[in-house]
């Protein structure tokens, strides 16, 4: 018998708990143990809940209790989930969290720290919900070069970006739908803004450069300014508008941004729609793979922890060895990146054919008093220098 605490008893930690549950029989089998949760860790009592019986306040008596091996953090932001995890690991207990910004913080120093106390810090659930994605990389894609990895990793925004497309629902709305369903953050400024989707490629980068990367240090755009009649040019042009977390190696280094993108129907990520993410990966020997699936939500991303807990429990004596040294990486400059632009302006063609020389224009009838164009490709920080001398920039997204 395994005896489980679970810290944060919101929408995942109330799904691993479910799970554990319902899938007994079966994790029973999986992982050669029976598992029990012993403690609950919140701050509310859920009175007239069965889980009443379990809650505890203080994380200490769970950092302190011999009998607990494996502990599961569901309840997001750094602090005081960090003091919490380094606890834990301290007393010599296995973690499993789904927290992103715990990981991408403090990811390396962790992993440094289970090392030393023999046991394992694993975080399958912070990318992707359900996906696989953090165990392939670091058990499967391992005699690889990672030289790109690109894709859509937060589920709220592709979900509101879906339905404003698709249903044709503002903004607000969608985004009510979404918390609604629990896709969203705690505090949803963290989706709409891109800083999980951060998180989530700065963890990703991590990994495949083995080194910690800071979010701090990767561009990012979220959806807040993608309005109705983006989505009607996105339409015209046969493309798709899609929060794209993006890492690609360069000579110098590796480049990573956050950023809306127009993509063709072509695109393998153009039917990545409501809450599903994909996440694309490049191995200089591997060549392209995709991972898909439920990208956030309840039981998709509680079924990702429970996988942890079930591989904690076959290496109980034994710490899995990750590749994420705490030494900070440097990424290239994005202004570096090349790539197209579309933009949306009330200037004349010839205006805009003057700054930018050669581009495809987009005339929607409707649209009277303004413009769209693309450029061609060019580096983020030509685009600038040109988008300076034009006369009104109404919009600009990025063309893939
Ligand atoms: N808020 C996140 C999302 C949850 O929408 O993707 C899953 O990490």
């Amino acid at each position: 018998m395994v005896k489980v605490a679970v810290m944060g008893y919101g929408t995942i930690g109330s799904g691993v708990v479910e799970i554990l549950e319902k899938n007994a029989a079966r994790i029973r089998k999986t992982s050669g143990e029976d598992l029990e949760v012993k403690y609950v860790l919140d701050v509310r009592e859920f009175e007239g809940d069965p889980i009443h019986s379990k809650i505890v306040h203080d994380y200490q008596i769970i950092a302190k209790d011999p009998e607990i091996r494996v502990v599961v953090e569901t309840m997001g932001g750094v602090e005081p989930a960090y003091t919490f995890v380094k606890a834990m690991l301290e007393a010599g207990k296995h973690v499993t969290t789904s927290n992103k910004a715990l990981v991408a913080d403090k990811g390396a120093e962790l992993i440094a720290l289970a090392k030393e106390k023999n046991v394992n810090f694993l975080f399958e659930a912070s990318v992707g919900g359900g996906i696989p994605i953090i165990r392939p990389l670091m058990s499967s894609i391992t005699g690889d070069e990672i030289v790109e990895i690109s894709g859509i990793v937060n589920g709220t925004t592709n979900y509101m970006l879906t339905k404003m497309t698709n249903e044709g629902l503002a903004f607000d709305e969608v985004l009510k739908e979404a918390q609604a369903k629990g896709y969203a953050e705690k505090d949803p400024t963290a989706d709409v803004e891109g800083y999980d989707a951060c998180r989530k490629i700065a963890i990703l980068t991590s990994i495949v450069c083995g080194q910690q990367v800071n979010y701090q240090d990767i561009h990012t755009e979220g959806i807040t300014k993608i309005t109705p009649t983006d989505i009607m040019y996105a339409k015209e042009m046969g493309r798709a508008i899609k929060l794209l977390a993006t890492s690609r190696q360069t000579n110098d280094g590796y480049v990573a941004m956050v950023a809306p993108f127009l993509i063709p129907a072509s695109h393998p990520l153009y039917n990545v729609n409501d809450v599903f993410n994909a996440i694309f990966v490049k191995g200089n020997m591997l060549g392209d793979s995709m991972f898909y699936g439920s990208g956030a939500g309840k039981l998709p991303t509680a079924s990702a922890v429970v996988g942890d807990i079930v591989d904690m429990v076959k290496h109980m004596n034994m710490h899995i060895t990750l590749n994420w040294d705490a030494e900070p990486v440097t990424l290239a400059d994005y202004k570096t990146n090349e790539t197209r632009f579309f933009v949306r302006t009330k200037a004349s063609k010839e205006e805009i054919s003057n700054t930018f020389g050669k581009v495809e224009f987009v005339d929607i009838e409707e649209l009277a008093d303004e413009i769209g164009f693309v450029t061609e490709t060019m580096s983020e920080s030509a685009y600038e220098e040109k988008a300076a001398n034009l006369s009104s920039v109404l919009q600009m997204i990025r063309f893939h």
